[in-house]
């Protein structure tokens, strides 16, 4: 087969060469050139159109200026992967045609997850797992551990995209996992796999293949040292959704985070346990990042609301004296810059300085928090940890706080002290606006704050 016409192309300035070059002629930047294909080598069929414009030269035709009223809006069809807490991050199952990419660090379980996703899917609609790292005898071996019926799989060791992408056109299957886009790698390229042109142009291949053929992919991503998938951050804008699994080494809890979704919440959470017989749902998952929340000091507990469900987690936050002229600020599961912004108003607004104590703070169970109502929590906590005094037993707070020390409303309060309730709670430190009128909640006793010193004041 003819070779395609590739390009390096800054991804700077958009200056093309021929040739590979540490630096950037056009603009001299270093290390931005990536290899592209100008031109895909000339099918059987006799020479397409250069790629670039291969999407639009088939179009120009049939585009038309359109009104939006007269579009006949298809609702999307999705199924259901048989995960309840997949489903949910999905937004409500998978899209057909959609590309997903699921990102995690090596054996957090990816590849696990969507075996048994295959497994429930295939039952319903033909469906195919693409192995790059695997052998066959290790996906057939790890189905069988699952106890997952063998003859719903359907499986392909391949590397090379275009023989892949040749397969599912013979095989038709309405769903691809692709285990890893890392792997993936094109004839049209001479880069390395692995390399950010190959990952690009393979991810592209299987996007325009889903877009044609309707078929749903799942790309499985490798994360880097940073926690960002490794390869081309165009990759995310690529796709229709970007889901992050995520958990804390040593803890069976695993955590499923959409990032990015074109069909549903971002940042809702879906709860597993990892066990011997693969990943088991966790549809209640307060329980078990409450368990063990005594009442010590430096813990406290919030609401947080990440998607479309409440969730209780608990904050810790450990403050010591610190040997350095430049006290360590550690936040885990938290932006570093709030916490320090929120030290700064406890200090102004609150009384209490910590300019000589090194502050930790850490939000139980791996979770990441990215709300604002964590604000009120975290400096309980820090407070509680400084006096050394646990806060009132079975208390919850939420809010966020702001520069001028006003603790200002979150959504969903309600929501939020219904969950506090249900798990047994007896007293939230809640922003006015979010308190109830009248106090709906029994057993429940809700103090509402409009200032960070009352908020302090209450929590003692
Ligand atoms: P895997 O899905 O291969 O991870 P990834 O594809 O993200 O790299 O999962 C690997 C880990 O999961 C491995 O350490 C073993 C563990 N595991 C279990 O604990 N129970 C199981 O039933 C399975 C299949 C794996
Ligand atoms: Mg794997």
């Amino acid at each position: 087969m003819a070779k395609a016409k590739t390009a390096y192309v800054c991804s700077e300035c958009g200056a093309s060469f021929n040739k590979w070059q540490g630096q950037c002629g056009e603009c001299a930047a270093w290390n931005t050139l990536s290899e592209f294909v100008v031109e895909p080598a000339a099918s059987a069929k006799g020479g397409a159109a250069p790629a670039r414009h291969a999407g639009w030269a088939g179009r120009v035709d049939e585009a038309r200026i359109t009104s939006l009223a007269s579009v006949s809006q298809a609702a999307e069809v999705r199924v259901s992967t048989g995960i309840g807490e997949l489903d949910r991050v999905l937004g409500g199952g998978l899209v057909e045609g959609s590309v997903v990419l699921v990102g995690g660090d090596p054996g957090i379980g990816k590849s696990t997850l969507l075996t048994q996703a295959l497994a429930s899917i295939g039952q319903a609609l033909p469906s195919l797992y693409v192995t790059g790292e695997e052998s066959l005898g290790q996906i057939a071996g790890r189905a069988q551990r699952l106890g997952l019926p063998l003859d719903s799989l359907q499986a392909l060791a391949e590397t090379c995209i275009e023989k892949i992408i040749a397969r599912c056109v013979e095989g038709g299957p309405r769903l691809i996992v692709a285990d890893s886009i890392q792997t993936l790698w094109s004839e049209q390229l001479t880069a390395a796999p692995g390399s950010v042109s190959q990952v690009r142009e393979s991810a592209a291949r299987l996007v325009r293949f889903a877009k044609e053929t309707g078929t749903s992919v799942l790309l499985v991503g490798h994360v880097t040292k940073e926690g960002g998938i490794a390869g081309p951050r165009v990759l995310e804008h690529m796709v229709d959704a970007v889901l992050y699994f995520e958990g804390e080494s040593g803890s069976r809890f695993r955590v499923l985070r959409a990032f990015k979704n074109r069909f549903g919440a971002v940042n809702e959470l879906g709860v597993f346990a990892m066990g011997d017989k693969g990943l088991r749902e966790v549809p209640n998952p307060s329980a078990i990042f409450l368990s063990g929340a005594a009442a010590n000091p430096g813990s406290a507990v919030m609401v947080t609301r990440e998607g479309t469900r409440p969730l209780m987690v608990e904050v810790q936050a450990l403050v010591d004296q610190s040997p350095l002229a430049n006290p360590r600020r550690v936040a885990l599961g938290l932006e570093q810059n709030r916490m320090a912004m929120l030290l700064a108003v406890l200090h102004r607004h609150g009384g209490v300085g910590v300019f000589d104590q090194d502050v930790f703070v850490n939000v139980v169970g791996g979770i990441r928090v990215q709300e604002t109502a964590a604000d009120l929590p975290v400096l309980l906590a820090v407070l509680s940890s400084l006096r050394d005094a646990p806060l009132p037993e079975k208390t919850v707070a939420f809010g966020e706080v702001g520069l001028s020390g006003e603790i200002r409303p979150v959504p969903n309060g309600e929501e939020r002290l219904k969950e506090a309730a249900t798990h047994g709670f007896r007293r939230a430190i809640v922003p006015k606006a979010n308190a109830p009128k009248k106090n709906a909640f029994k057993g429940l006793e809700v103090i509402a704050v409009e200032r960070l010193a009352e908020a302090l004041e209450a929590a003692v």
